[in-house]
Protein backbone atom coordinates (compact mmCIF):
# COMPACT_ATOMS: atom_id res chain seq x y z
CA UNK A 1 0.00 0.00 0.00
CA UNK A 2 0.76 3.56 -0.59
CA UNK A 3 2.59 5.22 1.78
CA UNK A 4 1.84 9.23 1.65
CA UNK A 5 3.22 11.54 4.37
CA UNK A 6 0.70 14.04 4.72
CA UNK A 7 -2.65 13.07 3.88
CA UNK A 8 -5.35 15.79 3.01
CA UNK A 9 -7.92 14.08 4.63
CA UNK A 10 -7.66 11.66 7.66
CA UNK A 11 -8.77 8.80 5.96
CA UNK A 12 -7.72 7.18 2.64
CA UNK A 13 -11.00 6.77 0.59
CA UNK A 14 -11.43 4.22 -2.75
CA UNK A 15 -12.46 5.13 -5.77
CA UNK A 16 -14.34 3.12 -7.44
CA UNK A 17 -15.32 2.69 -11.36
CA UNK A 18 -17.89 1.42 -13.26
CA UNK A 19 -18.62 0.77 -16.64
CA UNK A 20 -20.11 -2.47 -17.60
CA UNK A 21 -23.32 -1.59 -19.75
CA UNK A 22 -24.69 1.93 -20.28
CA UNK A 23 -23.85 4.25 -17.63
CA UNK A 24 -20.41 5.57 -16.90
CA UNK A 25 -19.99 5.79 -13.07
CA UNK A 26 -17.32 6.42 -10.50
CA UNK A 27 -17.66 6.77 -6.72
CA UNK A 28 -15.86 7.95 -3.82
CA UNK A 29 -16.05 5.40 -0.56
CA UNK A 30 -14.44 5.22 2.64
CA UNK A 31 -12.78 2.37 4.69
CA UNK A 32 -16.26 3.03 6.96
CA UNK A 33 -17.91 2.31 3.78
CA UNK A 34 -19.14 6.19 3.93
CA UNK A 35 -20.00 7.01 0.78
CA UNK A 36 -18.43 10.72 -0.33
CA UNK A 37 -19.21 11.18 -3.76
CA UNK A 38 -21.45 8.75 -6.49
CA UNK A 39 -21.82 10.17 -10.01
CA UNK A 40 -23.89 8.33 -12.64
CA UNK A 41 -23.67 9.29 -16.48
CA UNK A 42 -26.24 7.75 -17.89
CA UNK A 43 -26.53 6.82 -21.31
CA UNK A 44 -30.23 6.31 -21.97
CA UNK A 45 -31.02 8.76 -24.25
CA UNK A 46 -28.53 7.81 -26.34
CA UNK A 47 -29.85 3.90 -26.62
CA UNK A 48 -33.45 5.07 -26.17
CA UNK A 49 -33.76 4.79 -29.91
CA UNK A 50 -32.64 1.03 -30.31
CA UNK A 51 -34.52 0.34 -27.19
CA UNK A 52 -31.77 -1.70 -25.75
CA UNK A 53 -28.22 -0.83 -25.02
CA UNK A 54 -25.88 -1.10 -28.57
CA UNK A 55 -22.15 -1.67 -27.31
CA UNK A 56 -20.21 -0.17 -29.92
CA UNK A 57 -22.47 3.29 -28.93
CA UNK A 58 -22.16 2.38 -25.24
CA UNK A 59 -18.13 2.26 -25.39
CA UNK A 60 -17.91 5.10 -27.47
CA UNK A 61 -19.60 7.09 -25.30
CA UNK A 62 -17.95 5.81 -21.95
CA UNK A 63 -14.91 7.09 -23.44
CA UNK A 64 -15.60 10.42 -23.69
CA UNK A 65 -17.53 10.56 -20.46
CA UNK A 66 -15.09 8.40 -17.77
CA UNK A 67 -12.39 11.31 -17.23
CA UNK A 68 -14.88 13.88 -16.34
CA UNK A 69 -16.78 11.26 -14.36
CA UNK A 70 -14.05 10.55 -12.24
CA UNK A 71 -12.59 13.97 -11.51
CA UNK A 72 -16.49 15.05 -10.65
CA UNK A 73 -16.67 12.38 -8.14
CA UNK A 74 -13.13 13.36 -6.63
CA UNK A 75 -14.00 16.85 -6.30
CA UNK A 76 -17.23 16.33 -4.83
CA UNK A 77 -15.81 14.02 -2.47
CA UNK A 78 -13.90 17.25 -1.43
CA UNK A 79 -10.45 15.40 -1.99
CA UNK A 80 -7.66 15.46 -4.64
CA UNK A 81 -6.61 11.92 -6.64
CA UNK A 82 -3.55 11.92 -4.60
CA UNK A 83 -5.61 11.22 -1.13
CA UNK A 84 -6.70 7.58 -2.53
CA UNK A 85 -6.02 4.81 -1.27
CA UNK A 86 -6.92 2.61 -3.99
CA UNK A 87 -8.71 1.56 -7.00
CA UNK A 88 -11.93 -0.96 -7.74
CA UNK A 89 -12.93 -1.53 -11.03
CA UNK A 90 -16.18 -3.60 -12.20
CA UNK A 91 -14.35 -6.08 -14.66
CA UNK A 92 -17.21 -8.72 -14.68
CA UNK A 93 -19.75 -9.65 -16.27
CA UNK A 94 -20.55 -6.94 -18.53
CA UNK A 95 -19.81 -5.34 -22.34
CA UNK A 96 -16.27 -6.03 -23.20
CA UNK A 97 -15.67 -2.79 -24.96
CA UNK A 98 -17.60 -0.91 -22.20
CA UNK A 99 -15.48 -2.91 -19.12
CA UNK A 100 -12.33 -2.42 -20.95
CA UNK A 101 -13.23 1.75 -20.68
CA UNK A 102 -13.08 1.81 -16.81
CA UNK A 103 -10.26 -0.86 -16.49
CA UNK A 104 -8.46 1.34 -18.40
CA UNK A 105 -8.69 4.45 -16.51
CA UNK A 106 -8.86 2.53 -13.49
CA UNK A 107 -5.06 1.18 -14.14
CA UNK A 108 -4.00 4.59 -15.57
CA UNK A 109 -5.28 5.98 -12.03
CA UNK A 110 -3.57 3.21 -9.97
CA UNK A 111 -0.64 3.63 -11.87
CA UNK A 112 0.42 7.01 -11.63
CA UNK A 113 -0.63 6.81 -7.88
CA UNK A 114 1.06 3.71 -7.55
CA UNK A 115 -2.05 2.49 -5.33
CA UNK A 116 -3.57 -1.16 -5.35
CA UNK A 117 -6.25 -1.67 -7.55
CA UNK A 118 -8.63 -4.67 -7.48
CA UNK A 119 -11.22 -5.80 -9.60
CA UNK A 120 -14.95 -6.50 -8.73
CA UNK A 121 -18.06 -8.78 -9.59
CA UNK A 122 -20.52 -6.58 -10.99
CA UNK A 123 -23.67 -8.81 -9.72
CA UNK A 124 -21.98 -9.12 -6.11
CA UNK A 125 -21.62 -5.52 -5.76
CA UNK A 126 -25.63 -4.89 -6.72
CA UNK A 127 -26.05 -7.22 -3.27
CA UNK A 128 -23.67 -5.56 -1.46
CA UNK A 129 -25.63 -1.81 -2.16
CA UNK A 130 -27.72 -3.18 1.09
CA UNK A 131 -24.84 -3.42 3.29
CA UNK A 132 -24.10 0.49 2.15
CA UNK A 133 -27.87 1.09 2.69
CA UNK A 134 -28.46 -1.04 5.78
CA UNK A 135 -24.89 -1.44 7.53
CA UNK A 136 -24.85 -4.35 10.15
CA UNK A 137 -28.37 -4.91 9.86
CA UNK A 138 -26.88 -7.07 7.44
CA UNK A 139 -26.22 -10.56 8.55
CA UNK A 140 -24.67 -13.48 6.67
CA UNK A 141 -25.58 -15.80 5.45
CA UNK A 142 -28.73 -14.38 3.64
CA UNK A 143 -30.65 -15.59 0.22
CA UNK A 144 -29.79 -12.67 -2.14
CA UNK A 145 -31.75 -11.36 -5.50
CA UNK A 146 -30.41 -9.92 -7.96
CA UNK A 147 -33.01 -8.59 -10.84
CA UNK A 148 -31.30 -6.43 -13.24
CA UNK A 149 -31.55 -6.00 -17.12
CA UNK A 150 -28.46 -8.09 -17.63
CA UNK A 151 -29.10 -10.71 -14.45
CA UNK A 152 -31.84 -12.24 -12.73
CA UNK A 153 -30.74 -14.63 -9.87
CA UNK A 154 -31.06 -16.32 -6.49
CA UNK A 155 -27.99 -16.99 -4.32
CA UNK A 156 -26.92 -18.00 -1.03
CA UNK A 157 -24.99 -15.44 0.39
CA UNK A 158 -22.51 -16.50 2.75
CA UNK A 159 -20.07 -13.41 3.09
CA UNK A 160 -20.17 -10.22 0.85
CA UNK A 161 -17.32 -12.06 -1.37
CA UNK A 162 -19.02 -15.63 -1.22
CA UNK A 163 -22.35 -16.02 -2.80
CA UNK A 164 -23.70 -19.77 -4.30
CA UNK A 165 -25.88 -19.21 -7.45
CA UNK A 166 -29.01 -21.36 -6.35
CA UNK A 167 -31.03 -20.55 -9.69
CA UNK A 168 -32.20 -17.79 -12.03
CA UNK A 169 -33.85 -17.17 -15.05
CA UNK A 170 -32.78 -19.51 -17.95
CA UNK A 171 -33.44 -17.12 -20.62
CA UNK A 172 -34.32 -13.01 -20.32
CA UNK A 173 -33.32 -10.93 -17.23
CA UNK A 174 -36.65 -9.65 -15.59
CA UNK A 175 -35.12 -6.12 -16.70
CA UNK A 176 -34.84 -7.21 -19.79
CA UNK A 177 -38.77 -8.30 -19.98
CA UNK A 178 -39.25 -4.80 -18.85
CA UNK A 179 -37.54 -3.41 -21.42
CA UNK A 180 -39.56 -5.75 -24.04
CA UNK A 181 -42.60 -5.58 -23.12
CA UNK A 182 -42.23 -1.77 -22.82
CA UNK A 183 -41.12 -1.33 -26.52
CA UNK A 184 -44.63 -3.94 -27.83
CA UNK A 185 -46.66 -0.86 -25.56
CA UNK A 186 -45.16 1.62 -27.32
CA UNK A 187 -43.06 2.99 -24.50
CA UNK A 188 -40.25 3.96 -24.37
CA UNK A 189 -37.07 3.43 -22.75
CA UNK A 190 -35.27 1.86 -20.19
CA UNK A 191 -38.71 -0.18 -20.46
CA UNK A 192 -39.36 -0.62 -16.46
CA UNK A 193 -40.08 2.37 -15.04
CA UNK A 194 -42.27 3.14 -18.26
CA UNK A 195 -44.27 -0.31 -17.51
CA UNK A 196 -44.30 0.83 -13.89
CA UNK A 197 -45.99 4.41 -14.44
CA UNK A 198 -48.26 3.16 -17.29
CA UNK A 199 -49.23 0.18 -14.82
CA UNK A 200 -50.50 2.82 -12.09
CA UNK A 201 -53.66 3.28 -13.87
CA UNK A 202 -54.36 -0.51 -14.83
CA UNK A 203 -55.79 -3.54 -13.73
CA UNK A 204 -53.28 -6.31 -12.77
CA UNK A 205 -56.23 -8.97 -13.10
CA UNK A 206 -57.47 -7.91 -16.41
CA UNK A 207 -55.09 -10.02 -18.84
CA UNK A 208 -54.10 -13.42 -16.89
CA UNK A 209 -50.55 -14.04 -18.71
CA UNK A 210 -48.56 -16.82 -17.94
CA UNK A 211 -46.10 -17.29 -14.96
CA UNK A 212 -43.76 -20.25 -16.23
CA UNK A 213 -42.17 -22.24 -13.72
CA UNK A 214 -43.03 -20.25 -10.72
CA UNK A 215 -44.70 -23.57 -9.47
CA UNK A 216 -42.24 -25.71 -10.19
CA UNK A 217 -41.13 -26.64 -6.44
CA UNK A 218 -38.25 -28.92 -7.82
CA UNK A 219 -35.94 -25.85 -9.18
CA UNK A 220 -35.38 -22.06 -8.54
CA UNK A 221 -34.95 -20.98 -12.13
CA UNK A 222 -36.89 -18.67 -13.68
CA UNK A 223 -38.48 -18.02 -17.08
CA UNK A 224 -39.64 -14.88 -18.30
CA UNK A 225 -39.53 -14.92 -22.43
CA UNK A 226 -42.97 -17.14 -22.88
CA UNK A 227 -44.63 -14.14 -20.95
CA UNK A 228 -43.06 -11.04 -23.44
CA UNK A 229 -44.75 -13.76 -26.01
CA UNK A 230 -48.00 -14.13 -24.64
CA UNK A 231 -47.42 -10.00 -24.28
CA UNK A 232 -46.87 -9.71 -27.62
CA UNK A 233 -49.75 -12.06 -28.56
CA UNK A 234 -52.43 -9.89 -26.56
CA UNK A 235 -50.99 -6.43 -28.47
CA UNK A 236 -50.96 -8.42 -31.83
CA UNK A 237 -53.16 -11.66 -32.58
CA UNK A 238 -51.00 -13.91 -34.78
CA UNK A 239 -52.03 -13.08 -37.85
CA UNK A 240 -52.94 -9.68 -37.43
CA UNK A 241 -50.82 -7.17 -39.69
CA UNK A 242 -47.64 -6.35 -38.37
CA UNK A 243 -48.41 -2.58 -38.74
CA UNK A 244 -50.99 -3.00 -35.93
CA UNK A 245 -50.11 0.16 -33.43
CA UNK A 246 -49.45 -0.15 -30.08
CA UNK A 247 -52.56 -0.13 -28.02
CA UNK A 248 -53.53 2.76 -25.88
CA UNK A 249 -55.29 4.68 -22.44
CA UNK A 250 -56.81 1.61 -20.45
CA UNK A 251 -56.23 -1.16 -22.47
CA UNK A 252 -51.81 -0.60 -22.54
CA UNK A 253 -52.47 0.49 -18.37
CA UNK A 254 -53.83 -3.29 -18.49
CA UNK A 255 -51.65 -4.82 -20.12
CA UNK A 256 -48.87 -2.89 -18.40
CA UNK A 257 -50.93 -4.05 -14.96
CA UNK A 258 -51.23 -7.60 -15.90
CA UNK A 259 -47.22 -8.16 -17.31
CA UNK A 260 -45.60 -6.43 -14.06
CA UNK A 261 -47.67 -8.24 -11.77
CA UNK A 262 -46.81 -11.64 -13.71
CA UNK A 263 -43.16 -11.34 -13.52
CA UNK A 264 -43.10 -9.76 -9.80
CA UNK A 265 -45.02 -12.89 -9.14
CA UNK A 266 -42.87 -15.51 -10.60
CA UNK A 267 -39.62 -13.62 -9.01
CA UNK A 268 -41.43 -14.17 -5.57
CA UNK A 269 -42.53 -17.92 -5.62
CA UNK A 270 -38.98 -18.47 -5.98
CA UNK A 271 -37.73 -15.71 -3.40
CA UNK A 272 -39.88 -17.77 -1.43
CA UNK A 273 -38.37 -21.08 -2.29
CA UNK A 274 -35.19 -19.96 -1.63
CA UNK A 275 -35.95 -18.70 1.76
CA UNK A 276 -37.02 -22.57 2.67
CA UNK A 277 -34.59 -24.53 0.82
CA UNK A 278 -31.77 -22.74 2.79
CA UNK A 279 -33.14 -21.65 6.04
CA UNK A 280 -32.17 -18.20 5.62
CA UNK A 281 -33.97 -15.47 7.70
CA UNK A 282 -33.05 -13.00 5.53
CA UNK A 283 -33.14 -11.51 1.64
CA UNK A 284 -30.93 -9.30 0.37
CA UNK A 285 -32.16 -7.57 -2.97
CA UNK A 286 -30.40 -5.66 -5.69
CA UNK A 287 -30.69 -4.27 -9.30
CA UNK A 288 -32.10 -2.09 -11.45
CA UNK A 289 -35.66 -4.02 -11.00
CA UNK A 290 -35.52 -3.96 -7.23
CA UNK A 291 -36.47 -0.14 -8.17
CA UNK A 292 -40.24 -1.29 -8.94
CA UNK A 293 -42.89 -0.70 -5.97
CA UNK A 294 -44.71 -3.47 -6.59
CA UNK A 295 -41.57 -5.65 -6.29
CA UNK A 296 -40.29 -3.90 -3.09
CA UNK A 297 -44.16 -3.78 -1.48
CA UNK A 298 -44.77 -7.40 -2.60
CA UNK A 299 -40.86 -8.30 -0.87
CA UNK A 300 -42.33 -6.64 2.29
CA UNK A 301 -45.22 -8.45 2.61
CA UNK A 302 -43.88 -11.49 1.91
CA UNK A 303 -41.27 -10.71 4.67
CA UNK A 304 -44.03 -9.64 6.93
CA UNK A 305 -46.16 -13.21 6.10
CA UNK A 306 -42.68 -15.53 6.81
CA UNK A 307 -41.15 -13.59 9.07
CA UNK A 308 -38.05 -12.45 7.47
CA UNK A 309 -35.90 -9.63 7.24
CA UNK A 310 -35.86 -7.73 4.00
CA UNK A 311 -32.82 -5.56 2.87
CA UNK A 312 -33.78 -3.30 -0.21
CA UNK A 313 -31.37 -0.49 -0.38
CA UNK A 314 -32.55 3.07 -1.57
CA UNK A 315 -33.41 2.54 -5.85
CA UNK A 316 -30.89 4.87 -6.02
CA UNK A 317 -28.74 2.46 -5.57
CA UNK A 318 -30.57 -0.45 -7.76
CA UNK A 319 -29.60 0.72 -10.71
CA UNK A 320 -26.08 0.89 -11.82
CA UNK A 321 -23.77 3.03 -10.13
CA UNK A 322 -20.05 2.94 -8.46
CA UNK A 323 -21.04 3.48 -4.96
CA UNK A 324 -21.89 -0.62 -4.76
CA UNK A 325 -18.31 -0.89 -5.93
CA UNK A 326 -17.72 -0.26 -2.16
CA UNK A 327 -17.35 -4.16 -1.75
CA UNK A 328 -13.64 -3.52 -3.31
CA UNK A 329 -12.68 -2.85 0.39
CA UNK A 330 -14.04 -6.04 1.05
CA UNK A 331 -10.69 -7.56 -1.15
CA UNK A 332 -8.58 -4.63 0.01
CA UNK A 333 -9.21 -5.88 3.48
CA UNK A 334 -7.62 -9.20 3.01
CA UNK A 335 -4.54 -7.39 1.06
CA UNK A 336 -5.71 -8.18 -2.16
CA UNK A 337 -3.96 -6.25 -4.95
CA UNK A 338 -4.63 -7.36 -8.70
CA UNK A 339 -2.35 -5.36 -9.86
CA UNK A 340 -1.95 -4.20 -13.29
CA UNK A 341 -2.62 -7.01 -15.13
CA UNK A 342 -5.68 -6.94 -14.23
CA UNK A 343 -8.30 -7.92 -17.23
CA UNK A 344 -12.49 -7.84 -17.77
CA UNK A 345 -14.48 -11.40 -17.89
CA UNK A 346 -17.27 -10.31 -19.81
CA UNK A 347 -19.44 -13.46 -18.98
CA UNK A 348 -22.53 -14.01 -21.88
CA UNK A 349 -25.30 -13.04 -19.60
CA UNK A 350 -26.33 -9.42 -20.47
CA UNK A 351 -29.16 -7.56 -22.17
CA UNK A 352 -29.00 -6.55 -25.79
CA UNK A 353 -31.37 -4.65 -28.47
CA UNK A 354 -34.08 -5.83 -29.20
CA UNK A 355 -33.57 -7.08 -32.72
CA UNK A 356 -36.61 -6.01 -34.44
CA UNK A 357 -36.31 -2.31 -33.64
CA UNK A 358 -32.93 -2.14 -35.18
CA UNK A 359 -32.05 -4.48 -38.50
CA UNK A 360 -29.05 -2.38 -39.25
CA UNK A 361 -27.24 -3.14 -36.01
CA UNK A 362 -26.06 -6.36 -35.55
CA UNK A 363 -26.38 -8.36 -32.00
CA UNK A 364 -23.31 -8.23 -30.01
CA UNK A 365 -22.28 -12.37 -29.99
CA UNK A 366 -20.97 -12.33 -26.32
O1 LIG B 1 -29.09 -2.84 -12.59
P1 LIG B 1 -29.38 -2.05 -13.82
O2 LIG B 1 -29.35 -0.56 -13.72
O3 LIG B 1 -28.42 -2.44 -14.99
C1 LIG B 1 -28.02 -3.75 -15.24
O4 LIG B 1 -27.12 -4.23 -14.53
O5 LIG B 1 -28.65 -4.36 -16.14
O6 LIG B 1 -30.82 -2.53 -14.31
C2 LIG B 1 -31.42 -1.95 -15.44
C3 LIG B 1 -32.77 -2.61 -15.64
C4 LIG B 1 -33.46 -2.17 -16.92
O7 LIG B 1 -33.87 -3.31 -17.64
C5 LIG B 1 -34.64 -1.37 -16.42
O8 LIG B 1 -35.79 -1.46 -17.27
C6 LIG B 1 -34.91 -2.01 -15.07
O9 LIG B 1 -33.63 -2.30 -14.56
N1 LIG B 1 -35.62 -1.11 -14.16
C7 LIG B 1 -36.84 -1.35 -13.68
C8 LIG B 1 -37.21 -0.20 -12.93
N2 LIG B 1 -36.17 0.68 -12.97
C9 LIG B 1 -35.19 0.11 -13.74
N3 LIG B 1 -37.66 -2.40 -13.83
C10 LIG B 1 -38.87 -2.35 -13.24
N4 LIG B 1 -39.30 -1.28 -12.53
C11 LIG B 1 -38.51 -0.20 -12.34
N5 LIG B 1 -38.94 0.85 -11.65
ZN1 LIG C 1 -26.37 -3.75 -12.89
Amino acid sequence: MRSSPEPKVPYMPLLAIETTCDETAAAVITRSREVLSSVVASQEQLHARWRGVVPELASRAHVERIIPVIDEAVSRAGISKRDLEAVAVAVRPGLVGSLLVGLSAGKAIAAALRIPIVGYDHVLAHLYACRLAHGDALTYPCVGLVASGGHTSLFHVRAALDAERLGGTIDDAAGEAFDKAASLLGLGYPGGPEIERAAAGGNAKAHRLPRPLANDRNRLDMSFSGLKTALRYLVRPPGAPDDVPPPQGQKRADLAASFQQAVVDSILAKVELAVERTGCRSVIVGGGVAANTLLRESLEALGCRRRLQILIPPRVLCTDNAAMGAIGWERLERGDDDGLGLDVTPGTDRRRPDASHRPEVRSPKN
